[in-house]
């Protein structure tokens, strides 16, 4: 059996169209929604993943703010212009590039975001809403995860979930959707003893660890769903996931590409929580 893949492009084009049209609706009621992406420092793949960001924006119909800022940027105006911006009218979320430059506290400077524009779902009250089951930002990659999920029908009641990795950013908010809708969840980690015997348990398997080839045929039930957030370089420099791909589609029912999978899903999920912080207001 050959899994079917989730094109995390396709999707996006769908989510994406409706997030123009909420916005076109909100514009004509005099508000545009709109995204301040803060990028502090050289980090080029951080420059790649910013310019995405502003770019769809752009291409939704959503207005932007880029500031690009030396490395040599004090902690202190950082959180004196997320002071700024939290009072801006014109601006909807606040987005700050991750990873910052070592003398900058990251916690602290998500922490100064108003949870209203905490579009990337970092901040302590957002991850407390999540938790709590409130309303609240949700993360944009396992947001993300959970839209492929819903795309295919997928019905989470019951199943086990196996999430490899247990970031802050996907592992953990990942494990607390799956939750949420009500399946039995695992969370693997490198301190994980023989996650070949859990994965081979799980009716969703979560790749978010950032390494190569974590997850191979043997390590997956036939007809499982497999979701791929890693972003690595193999060899030749060529991107890829987490997950043997090659190897896994024989044996998993449904697949996510890397890349073309969860990747445009993280963008597209950033829009939809940018024009909600807009429609709330
Ligand atoms: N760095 C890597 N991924 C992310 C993300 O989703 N948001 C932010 N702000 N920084 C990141």
């Amino acid at each position: 059996m050959t899994a079917q893949r989730i094109d995390g492009n396709a999707l996006s084009q769908i989510l994406r169209a409706d997030v123009t049209k909420r916005a076109t609706a909100l514009k004509a009621k005099g508000i545009t929604p709109g995204l301040a992406v803060i990028l502090v420092g050289e980090n080029p793949a951080s420059q790649v993943y910013v310019r995405n960001k502003v770019k769809a924006c752009h291409d939704s119909g959503l207005h932007s703010l880029l500031e690009k800022h030396p490395d040599t940027l004090t902690q202190e105006a950082l959180l004196d212009r997320i002071g700024a911006l939290n009072q801006d009218t014109s601006i909807h979320g606040i987005l700050v590039q991750l990873p910052l430059p070592k003398h900058i506290d990251a916690q602290k400077v998500i922490e100064a975001i108003s949870p209203a524009k905490d579009v990337d779902g970092f901040h302590i009250a957002s991850a407390g809403a999540l938790m709590t089951g409130m309303p609240g930002f949700w993360p944009c990659t396992p947001y993300g995860c959970m839209k492929m999920l819903e795309s295919i029908g997928y019905e989470l009641k019951g199943k086990h979930a196996v999430v490899i990795g247990r970031s802050n950013i996907v592992g953990k908010p990942m494990a607390l959707m799956l939750l949420q809708m009500n399946a039995t969840v695992t969370i693997c980690h490198s301190a994980t003893q023989d996650l070949k015997a859990i994965t081979l348990q799980a009716d969703v398997i979560v790749a978010a660890v950032g390494k190569r080839n974590i997850l191979t045929a043997d390590m997956v039930k036939p007809g499982a769903v497999v979701l791929d957030v890693g972003m690595n370089r193999n060899e030749e420099g060529k991107l890829c996931g987490d997950v043997d791909f090659a190897g896994v589609e024989q044996v998993a029912g449904y697949i996510t590409p890397v890349p073309g999978g969860v990747g445009p899903m993280t963008i597209t999920m950033l829009l939809v929580n940018t024009l909600e912080a807009a429609e709330r207001i």
